[in-house]
């Protein structure tokens, strides 16, 4: 009988020679390296899942959609690339169900196919079985993935619709498809988490605004490596921005130990972000509704602004994510526009300072994802008088 112990140095004597075995031939360097024992690390959440497992172009797929109120003009979707324990585990389906409680579409494929690596290891890093061969795996997981998330994404588009917007965020083993995705035209905006398995070439052939949610202590993302992808981003003067949550390991957006209050904060900052991102690449497409009023925004409703919400500019709500209840709860005391700016500017012609503020509701109550808190440029911002 092989006792645990043993087949835990087996798989970390396995995993020690990680990084020669799975560099496959490529001309350019690898920034994210190979995953570590860090990728199997982490602790289950409890939740109840609210989404449902569809087949999708013969995947599993996990599909949270938003509540209703919350899903008007374009679609909006997010393909959800999962870290190794798949999209159909427990934390991984409670994040895709804060995704769509904020207004998305998500749907994450089981690229294991039912073979995640939970089925071979357990979080004290013990394999269960001892011939489990942690490389040959990896191995396995990458091509099934490449092979069925061509169709599985184009039969999520026809799903969805040639108007829907389309974003993708991925952790760890994911990371790889934001990437990949992201040098082509299918989706508005990326994010990745804790990636392993990237190249200089996912960095220099990116097309799309790209946010990176890095840990501290990532023996597969290490500093340096994460400062050079940055360098790289910014000599192509790409659309990005990256985080760096101190105290965190590799791992902590998705299998954070929630009685932490550092990895708490970490996990849910990170998921909130990914929303910020993708919610700041929404365009301005809805003409001007007729019955409305300009006047200065009332800092009584919205103290969460600050003082310099006072009159300085106007408020413009996207009344998309307004639900009536919404609406009368804020009552009449912001400028209440839609989306289109310059129909706006020749209705309201003294509040030519207008910016864009998107007011949504969360369990916390409103948040503002887009506004100008520094004021706004050029003459002194008192349009509002
Ligand atoms: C979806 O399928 C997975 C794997 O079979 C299962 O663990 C999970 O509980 C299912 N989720 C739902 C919401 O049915
Ligand atoms: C993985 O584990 C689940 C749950 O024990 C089981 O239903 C499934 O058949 C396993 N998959 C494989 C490929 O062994
Ligand atoms: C980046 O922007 C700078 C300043 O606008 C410009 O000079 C440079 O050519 C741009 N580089 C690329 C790769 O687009
Ligand atoms: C999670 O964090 C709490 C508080 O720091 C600690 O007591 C507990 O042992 C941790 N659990 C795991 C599984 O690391
Ligand atoms: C925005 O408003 C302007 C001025 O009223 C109008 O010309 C334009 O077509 C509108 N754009 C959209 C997308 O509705």
């Amino acid at each position: 009988m092989v006792s645990f112990s043993n087949r835990a140095i087996h798989l970390l004597a396995f995993l020690t020679l990680l990084p020669s075995l799975t560099l496959s031939a490529t001309s350019s360097p690898l920034l994210a390296l190979a995953p570590t024992l860090d990728c199997l690390k982490g602790v289950p959440h409890r939740g109840t899942p609210q989404g449902k497992n569809v087949t999708i172009a013969g995947v599993n797929t996990y599909v949270a959609e938003p509540p209703k109120g919350h899903d008007e003009g374009p679609k909006k979707v997010i393909f959800f690339f999962s870290d190794v324990f798949s999209a159909v585990w427990i934390n991984n389906m409670l994040i895709q169900d804060y995704f769509a409680t904020q207004g998305y579409h998500v749907l994450g494929l089981d690229y294991f196919f039912g073979d995640p690596i939970q089925n071979h290891t357990d979080f004290d890093l013990v394999p269960f079985d001892p011939d489990f061969d942690f490389d040959e795996w990896i191995a396995k997981s990458r091509q099934q993935a490449a092979a069925a998330l061509p169709s599985w994404i184009d039969a999520v588009r026809r799903r969805y619709g040639q108007n829907a917007r389309y974003h993708t965020a991925g952790y760890c083993f994911g990371a790889k498809y934001v990437m990949e995705i992201s040098t082509t035209d299918q989706v508005v905006a990326g994010s990745f988490s804790h990636p392993f398995e990237l190249t200089e070439d996912h960095f220099n052939q990116i097309k799309k605004p790209l946010l990176m949610n890095c840990a501290e202590r990532d023996a597969s993302f290490p500093a340096p490596n994460l400062y050079r992808a940055v360098d790289i981003l910014t000599s192509r003067n790409a659309s990005y921005h990256t985080q760096i949550y101190s105290g965190t390991q590799h791992g902590f957006a998705t299998r954070a130990n929630l009685s932490d209050e550092n990895a708490a904060w970490a996990a849910a900052d990170a998921a909130k972000s990914i929303i910020r991102w993708f919610d700041r690449f929404q365009p301005l497409i809805h003409p001007i509704r007729s019955t409305h009023t300009c006047h200065p925004l009332d800092p009584r409703t919205f103290p969460f602004l600050g003082p310099r919400a006072s009159g300085a500019w106007p408020i413009v709500l996207d009344h998309l994510w307004l639900s009536s209840k919404y609406t009368t709860k804020i009552g009449t005391k912001v400028v209440y526009l839609g989306r289109n700016l310059s129909a706006f500017k020749q209705r309201c012609p003294t509040l030519l300072t207008a910016q864009k503020i998107v007011v949504t509701r969360d369990s916390l109550g409103p948040r503002v994802y887009r506004g100008h808190p520094l004021g706004t440029s050029g003459k002194a911002s008192s349009g509002a008088s």
